[in-house]
């Protein structure tokens, strides 16, 4: 939202005066006088009108876990536990995961309160590459890179994969990047060729990283850092 319309809506004060007060220089967002009607606010902004906090900000939440294997990718389950049952924040009510697991799948999880930082990481044509540790039943074929890199078609989606980057680590184990989520997507591109997921486990999300003292779990804030590389993804 613009700034000239939040104001515009308080107290039904209209866009005319909601302007003389911005250009008049009554207006703060988050403590910094602001005359640029066009200035974008949300729910997590400060506004202040003549010194008065018109806009409470909403507390922001950005977070990593490192979902272990078994527990659902689900805000709420009757059945199984889920990965907001290993949250203890007061706020956790509040939060949506930004790419789910499923069930099987262990590692990194994002969990945020803030649609359009996960919508960002969402979007398929951001192509935020997501990286996966993978062992399978069968040996995988050296053929199998150049195969994940031309895309397999999904009928029932009627898609093609966008170009998936897959290095095989051992026999029966391989580093796998890809640049959309298509669902149970690593497992139906395996067992196209031929082959079976044994154990998944999402190491990376963009520019950000499952860190080693997280152990499976466990769950912390992201650093500012690691929140602002979202959009640079
Ligand atoms: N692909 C899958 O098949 N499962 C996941 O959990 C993630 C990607």
């Amino acid at each position: 939202m613009k700034l000239d319309r939040l104001i515009a809506g308080h107290h039904a004060m209209g866009r005319q005066a909601a302007h003389r007060a911005i250009a008049g220089r009554r207006v703060r967002v988050n403590g910094t006088c602001v005359t640029d009607g066009h200035h974008p606010v949300d729910r997590f902004t400060q506004v202040e009108l003549d010194e008065v906090v018109i806009q409470r900000p909403e507390r922001a939440l950005y977070l990593m876990m490192h979902k272990p294997a078994g527990i659902l990718s689900a805000t709420k389950d009757d059945l199984h536990p889920t990965v907001l049952d290993l949250i203890d924040d007061p706020d956790k009510h509040t939060l949506h995961i930004a790419g789910r697991l499923d069930r099987g799948t262990s590692g990194l999880v994002l969990l945020t309160n803030d649609g359009r930082w996960s919508k960002r990481i969402m979007a398929a044509e951001e192509k935020v590459p997501k990286v996966y540790l993978v062992e399978t039943q069968e040996a995988i074929a050296p053929e199998a890179v150049e195969t994940f890199a031309h895309g397999f078609y999904f009928h029932t989606e009627n898609i093609t994969t966008l170009p998936a980057e897959l290095v095989i680590l051992g026999e029966r184990s391989a580093r796998l990047t890809l640049h959309e989520g298509r669902y149970h997507q690593v497992k139906r591109m395996f067992h196209r060729v031929g082959n079976r997921v044994r154990s998944l486990h999402r190491e990376s999300i963009g520019a950000i990283t499952l860190t080693a003292d997280l152990p499976p779990g466990a769950w912390r804030a992201l650093t500012d850092a690691e929140t602002l590389a979202v959009s640079g993804c």
